[in-house]
């Protein structure tokens, strides 16, 4: 057998902080660096040895964050770049890597480019975005952003209209103008030469627009992501960066790709002198539970989640390597998706084990260790996201008034993810003194970090156990990926095998008990349970019967 190539990329787990809720050290009621500084042992002792931090850089707000005013700086409301160089520092000396958001294919609004941009066709800064006229009055092609209305935002003054595929404060950077190329490489090296470790790239495969910016196929919403998704020079664009900056550094890159399968993913990540990029987050495993966005529910299908897995699991096999996740920023809480709230600590362990023994580098989004659920919102104006609003304009449309689009985004928006972590039972959970940016979740009394470390059963403890793990066994690293029993739709059976080491993972997605029997060539008896969250593990004729979102992980 062939050995997967082993890289230290490979063997980290990484959590992910989307700092404006993660802990405010001066009572400004929004997240900030000596806050993030306070909680790194914290962190050191769940035993992540890397942190990725959503964007900390000088923002407007519009899309908290991932709309830049200045790549160079940080934003005055998490503190200062010294700040920064101190939380570096800090988790370097605790052994964690750090990777920054790199958000090139746009920028705010408010960026001093963007701002030069406006000073008409003679400013060199003019060609850093996407100008164009308009045709009869209307704006220059059909495209629709993601987030709110059409693509194009006129501006009187120039008599033109510029492109942003997201929000209007989000236009988007002409990568064709090698100028910009030039300017997203030395921001790469500026944070590199600082000491960070790599960056997770924010929806990287969208830099190459089509040439003449054609129309979108018109139906039944023209959103032209066609001719942006898989630009003619996305490679080119992604081989430059890899040669002229990462290649030349000890760092990894991890993409963010919409509409990704593997067969877009492969040429990127496949191991050899073409790769561009070490991992590729997609969002197959995330659409098992709605269509096309969170926002159009359909029932939870564990066959669909466990197909997406499983494709990515065999298809990256010895070729790439893929990146776990279940939580982040943009989606709802897991457990209120695809686990149970009246199982909240069991479904809580089951979907921890599930994504994190497979093939691949894991990553936790904050507060999911403690199995934190969505927040739950009772009016409108409690919302902050744009995506929220722009949905909240359609939704109307639909006939949904304020309660029923209420109750909907409480299930299906991605700032349900987005409350404050809880990190114990006093007032605001303990995030801040002031007054939160955000709600906090009712729950917080329960479900806080003092409470978890308390409790030797809770799911902070099992995500311990389970990270030290997978940092410690190669065969949860690198191991091979067999899945069975995919026809099932109750359980998700998978082994992984290194060597003459094996692992077997159960998971029950059921409440109500189904029978396990384990498959040919295994004999459970033999096995060590290294992880399960129920006391009782009887085994019944080499399976049992599973409890409600029963994992059990056996060790041969
Ligand atoms: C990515 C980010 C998301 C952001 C969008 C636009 O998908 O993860 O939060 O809104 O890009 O930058």
């Amino acid at each position: 057998m062939s050995e997967v190539k082993k890289d230290w990329y490979k063997e980290l787990v990484v959590y992910q902080i989307w700092p404006r809720s993660f802990c405010d050290s001066d009572g400004d009621g929004i997240g900030d660096l000596k806050g993030i500084y306070s909680k790194l042992d914290y962190l050191k002792d769940l035993g992540v040895n890397a942190i990725w931090f959503s964007p900390l850089y000088p923002t407007p707000n519009a899309d908290y964050g991932y709309d830049i005013a200045d790549y160079r700086n940080i934003n005055p409301e998490y503190g200062t770049l010294d700040d920064f160089k101190m939380v570096l520092e800090g988790a370097h000396e605790r052994g964690m890597k750090v990777i920054m958001d790199l958000v090139v294919n746009h920028t705010s609004d408010e960026h001093e480019w963007f701002k030069e941009s406006l000073k008409g066709e003679d400013n060199p800064y003019h060609d850093y975005y996407f100008w164009r006229k308009g045709k009869d009055k209307k704006p220059p092609n059909n495209w629709l952003s993601t987030f709110e209305g059409g693509a194009w935002e006129y501006n009187e003054d120039l008599d033109k209209y510029y492109l942003h595929v997201f929000a209007k404060k989000q236009p988007d950077l002409n990568m064709d103008n090698p100028k910009v190329r030039e300017e997203v490489k030395d921001i790469m090296r500026f944070w590199l030469d600082m000491g960070v470790d790599g960056f997770r790239e924010d929806v990287i495969t969208f830099i190459s627009k089509a040439e003449g910016l054609p129309n979108g196929f018109p139906l039944p919403a023209a959103t032209g992501i066609e001719h942006y998704k898989k630009g003619p020079h996305l490679d080119e664009y992604l081989k430059e960066f890899r040669e002229d900056v990462i290649d030349k550094y000890d760092c990894f890159v991890v993409a963010e790709g919409p509409m990704m399968t593997t067969s877009f993913a492969l040429p990127y990540i496949t191991e050899g002198p073409n790769k561009t990029l070490d991992m590729m987050f997609h969002f197959q495993h995330m659409e098992a539970d709605c269509m096309v966005t969170d926002w159009v529910k359909v029932p939870f299908s564990l066959k669909k989640m466990k197909g997406a897995f499983s494709k990515w699991q065999y298809k990256l096999h010895n070729k790439g390597w893929n990146a776990l996740y279940i939580e982040n920023h943009d989606h709802p809480r897991i457990i209120n998706r695809y686990g149970s709230l009246d199982y909240r600590v069991e479904s809580g362990k089951m979907l921890a084990a599930m994504y994190m023994l497979q093939c691949g580098t894991p990553f936790i989004y904050q507060g999911q260790e403690i199995g934190m659920t969505n927040v739950n919102l009772t009016r409108l104006d409690e919302f902050k996201d744009v995506l929220t609003f722009n949905n909240h304009n359609l939704f109307k449309k639909l006939g949904y008034n304020e309660e029923k689009f209420v109750n909907h985004a409480n299930k299906v928006s991605r700032e349900t993810a987005r409350s404050p972590v809880q990190w114990n039972a006093e007032e605001n959970a303990g995030f801040t003194t002031g007054k939160p940016w955000f709600n906090i979740c009712d729950n917080y009394k329960e479900v806080n970090v003092e409470a978890a470390e308390n409790d030797p059963d809770s799911i902070l403890h099992f995500y311990r156990k389970l990270i030290k793990f997978k940092k410690e066994n190669k065969v949860a690293i690198y191991g091979k990926y067999k899945e069975y029993y995919p026809n099932s739709s109750s359980l998700y059976v998978y082994e992984r095998v290194l060597n003459n080491e094996k692992l077997l993972v159960i998971c029950s997605f059921k409440e109500n008990s189904v029978k396990f029997k384990a498959p040919a060539g295994y004999d459970l008896s033999k096995g060590e349970l290294i992880f399960n969250n129920y006391n009782d593990n009887k085994i019944v004729n080499n399976g049992f019967v599973t409890k409600p979102y029963e994992v059990r992980v056996y060790k041969f």
